[in-house]
C-alpha cells in the first residue's frame, strides 16, 4: 500500500475525527518512524510505525480484532493438524484471524482473534504483561494463607509465580489477576496451593470486559477499544525500540 496523510490513515483507524488528529498533528502529538509529524507528512500505514501521545497505534488497513467468549472443548490454535475443532472455526473464516495468546481447552472467557500481527505480538510480548483476570472455581475452600500464597508467589517447576492480585468471592470461587501467561499458569498455580481448579473462565484482558456474550458469541473490537487496549501495553512496559 502506498503512502497516503497521516490525518487520513489515522482517522480511518478511528483515532479520532480528521479534524480532531489535525489538530493533534499541530500540537506535535503525533510521531512517525520516531519523527514529529507535521500537517501534509504522509505515512504508510503498512510500514511506517505511528504513535499518538507516546503510544505505538495500529493502522493496518482491513485489521479486525474479535472478542470471544470461548466455550469450554475447542482448542486455541489457528489451524489443527488433527482436525479437532478450534476457536477460529466460531468466529468468520474471512479475513483468516488468529489467537493473540491462549486459553485451555478445557477454559472459558474472553480470547481475542486478529489478523494484525503487530498488536498481537505486542499484546503477548512477555515484557508487556497485560493483566489478566480469571474466575477461579477450585477444589475445597482455600484458607487465608493459600490466598496469601497466590498473592505473594506460587513455586512452580518453571520458577515462582510474579505477585497477583486475589480475592475470594466465594468459599470455592477466587478472583485471580495476573500479568504472566505461562502455560497452564493458573491452574498449576491452584494445584500448587492444594486446590485444584476445577473451572476456569477468563474474565477481563487489560481494560477489556463483556458480560453479555454468551458462551460462543464474538464480536469486533471498537477503534475505542482498540486504542485502550494499545494504551495498557504501553503502559505495562515499553517494548524495546526496533
Ligand atoms: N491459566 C491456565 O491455567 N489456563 C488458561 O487457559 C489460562 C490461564
Amino acid at each position: 500500500m502506498s503512502s497516503e496523510r497521516v490525518q487520513k490513515v489515522l482517522a480511518r483507524a478511528g483515532i479520532a475525527s480528521r479534524r480532531v488528529v489535525e489538530e493533534m498533528i499541530s500540537q506535535g502529538r503525533v510521531t512517525v518512524n520516531g519523527t514529529v509529524a507535521t500537517l501534509g507528512d504522509r505515512a504508510d500505514p503498512e510500514r511506517d510505525r505511528i504513535t499518538v501521545d507516546g503510544t505505538a497505534v495500529s493502522v493496518m488497513p482491513d485489521a479486525i480484532t474479535y472478542l470471544l467468549n470461548k466455550p469450554a472443548g475447542p482448542i486455541t490454535t489457528a489451524n489443527d493438524t488433527h482436525g479437532r475443532p478450534t476457536v477460529v472455526d466460531l468466529v468468520p473464516s474471512e479475513p483468516r484471524v488468529f489467537p493473540v495468546g491462549r486459553l485451555d481447552a478445557g477454559t472459558e472467557g474472553l480470547l481475542l482473534l486478529t489478523n494484525d500481527g503487530e498488536m498481537a505480538h505486542r499484546l503477548t510480548h512477555p515484557s508487556h504483561g497485560v493483566e489478566k483476570e480469571y474466575l477461579v472455581h477450585v477444589r475445597g475452600s482455600p484458607k487465608p494463607g493459600a490466598l496469601r500464597q497466590l498473592r505473594e508467589g506460587v513455586r512452580l517447576d518453571d520458577g515462582v509465580s510474579a505477585p497477583a492480585q486475589v480475592a475470594l468471592v466465594d468459599s470455592d470461587v477466587i478472583r485471580l489477576t495476573i500479568h504472566e501467561g505461562r502455560n497452564r499458569q493458573v491452574r498449576r498455580m491452584c494445584e500448587a496451593i492444594g486446590h485444584p481448579v476445577r473451572r476456569l473462565v477468563r474474565t477481563r484482558i487489560g481494560p477489556l470486559v463483556d458480560r453479555t456474550l454468551e458462551p460462543g458469541q464474538w464480536r469486533i473490537l471498537t477503534a475505542e477499544e482498540i486504542v485502550d487496549l494499545q494504551r495498557s501495553v504501553d503502559r505495562s512496559a515499553p517494548m524495546p525500540k526496533r
